[in-house]
Parts: structure tokens; sequence; C-alpha cells
């Protein structure tokens, strides 16, 4: 019996991940130390440096503007005594300003000032404290931020929304940017556009992935907290579609969680559950050893990214 024929109603899949727990269950117990760098590799959405729209100008002697390629603008301040870096934005951010400053300067990075309090701003922090800088930021919003600890205390605490953030990056970063299809007959889209018998149709999945249409505004950011149209997977199409689709999303990005869905019956997914097993052990990137992007591909891919894991 091919695997077509099988009924992929959801009860069936849900009775095939379940039998697959154990495999689930064995990813706790990997090697931490292995996964860690190939979990984050993976999870581009959460830490990815630079597009190609970044972008550094020297806008006086010493001093610069910068941004990644986001709506987001940083600066940065080269001094004899050290770098001072304003803006922090978020980990993807902050990992491409401080390749732009190595670009320019040896100079160490001593400074990191914040804004304002908003975590969208702020978060890139961690990585210039990694990196030696000390964070500076207004005392209010600094107290701000300790009591609202936002998607950093969301990733260790709450593993519906690891899984978003894995969906999220699964539907930023396709494994193929495409996908093909050949026509069996004549078809005529909604849109009224005709696809004759025979015609090889190329989808452009990081395209359909980020229509704004769909997905909103920002759809091509990075935001798991993103709410979908009805019959829209939180993926895009990154698994495919129809009979063809993909066998292991269930396995590897685990269910949509529905109205009678309970924490303690949920599949989460393997990666979800993998990477929540990584922050169980409060992973940071290990200041002697820098990610490095992987520059076999043009994709914006980590190659290596040594993580120290604190408990
Ligand atoms: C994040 C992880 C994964 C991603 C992003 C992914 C993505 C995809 C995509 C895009 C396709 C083509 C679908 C189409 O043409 O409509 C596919 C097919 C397939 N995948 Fe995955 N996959 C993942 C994990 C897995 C796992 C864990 C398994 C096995 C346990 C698996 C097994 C397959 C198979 C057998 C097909 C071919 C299905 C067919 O042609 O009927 N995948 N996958």
């Amino acid at each position: 019996m091919c695997w077509q024929s099988f009924p992929q109603t959801e009860t069936f899949r849900r009775q095939l991940i379940l039998s697959l727990k154990s495999e689930i269950e064995m990813i706790k117990s990997f090697q931490i130390e292995a996964t860690a760098a190939a979990l984050l590799i993976g999870l581009t959405g959460l830490a990815q440096a630079a597009g190609d729209d970044a972008a550094t100008f020297e806008i006086a002697p010493g001093v610069y503007s910068y941004t990644s390629g986001n709506h987001y603008h940083s600066m940065f301040v080269v001094t004899d005594d050290g770098v001072a870096a304003f803006e922090t934005v978020n980990s993807k951010h902050s990992i491409a300003m401080l390749e732009a400053i190595r670009a320019v300067t040896d100079q160490p990075v001593k400074f990191a000032l914040q804004t304002h309090n908003h975590w969208d701003h702020a978060s890139g922090g961690g990585v210039m404290q990694e990196a030696g800088a000390k964070t500076v930021m207004h005392k209010l919003a600094a107290e701000w931020l300790e009591a609202n600890p936002g998607d950093a205390d969301l990733v260790r605490t709450d593993p519906l929304f690891v899984q978003r953030c894995t969906h999220e990056t699964v539907r930023l970063q396709p494994s193929s940017p495409v996908a093909m299809r050949w026509a069996l007959e004549d078809v005529e889209l909604k849109s009224g556009l005709s696809i004759p018998e025979g015609a090889k149709v190329v989808i452009d999945l990081e395209s359909v992935n980020r229509d704004q249409s769909i997905f909103g505004a920002d759809a091509a950011d990075f935001n798991p907290h993103r709410e979908t149209p009805d019959g829209v997977p939180a993926y895009g199409l990154s698994f495919g579609s129809g009979m063809h689709a993909c066998i292991g999303m269930d396995l590897a990005a685990g269910l949509l969680f529905h109205d009678d869905s309970t924490m303690d019956d949920h599949i989460f997914g393997l990666v979800p559950e993998a990477v929540q097993a990584l922050f169980d052990h409060d992973p940071v990137p290990d200041p002697d050893d820098p990610a490095r992007m992987d520059d076999s591909t043009t994709r914006p891919y980590f190659g290596h990214y040594p993580v120290l894991l604190r408990s």
C-alpha cells in the first residue's frame, strides 16, 4: 500500500505521532552539547546575521549609522577607548552590527546604549553583553524590562511559544526556496490564470510565505505572536501542500493547537521539544568562540554557533 492511500485525518496523524512519541522523548536525552549548535542554526529567525540590505554609513568621523536590512537603525561610535553602540534591537540585528563594527575597527565594544524599554529594541543587549559590552539604559526602562521579561522568559516557560517560534522560523526560511508541480490537466486558478496541461509551475515559497496580504505588514519579520487567517498555517507553505505534503511535518513541527487541545496531550513536535530542552539548560553564546555564518551558501544560516550551557 503506498503512503498516499493512507487516510491522512488528524486522528490518524495523531496516532502516528503518538507512536513516534518515544522518538521525541529520545531527543530530550540527546547530548545537548551536540545538538545545541545545530538547533540554533535552524532557528535562523531567532538569530540571523545581516541580509543583503545591511548597510553601514560613516555620517561623521568615527560615527556610523547601521541597519541590518530591517526597518531598524542603530549607530555606533568608534573612539580610541573602545566602541559605543546605540540601539541593540534584537539578537539578529546585534550579531550583524557586531560584524559591521569588526569590519571598521578592532576596538572592543565597551558600551551598548538602549534607547527605551521595548523588547524589540532592547533584546539584542544580551549579544552585546556576551561580546563584553556594558548595557546602559534609563533606570525606569531597566526596571520595566526586569518586571516584564517578555519573550526571553516565554522560551523557558511556554512550550507553545517555542512551537510558534519554530513555525515562524520555518515560514521565513523554507528548506527549499521553491516548490514545483506539473499540471496533469488544464487548470484555471481562482485568479483566472490558466495553467495548461504539462506546464511546470514553480512556487516561490519565500515570496508566498512573506505575502503581506496574508501574514500582515510585518510579514518579512520574525514575529512568533503573529495571528494567521483561518486555514493558513503559521509555517506557510514550507511543508508543501496537497497529496505530497511533507509526511514528517507533524513529527518535526507538531500539531496545531485547537480549542479542545490541552497542554498535556498536545503534540509539540520534535524540533520545538528539542529547542525547549536546549533552553532548559540556559544557553548563552560562547564569548570566546563567536558565531560564524555558513560561507558555503548564500542563505543566511550559521555554520558555527557554539553555546555554553549554564545549568
Ligand atoms: C522542519 C523539518 C522539515 C521540513 C521543513 C520539511 C519540508 C518538506 C517539504 C517542503 C516537502 C515537499 C512537500 C511538497 O512538495 O508539497 C517535504 C516532503 C517530504 N518530507 Fe519533509 N520536511 C521536514 C521534516 C521531515 C521529516 C522529519 C520527515 C520524515 C520523518 C520528512 C519526510 C518527508 C517525505 C517522505 C516527503 C515526501 C512526501 C511526498 O512526496 O509524498 N520530512 N518535506
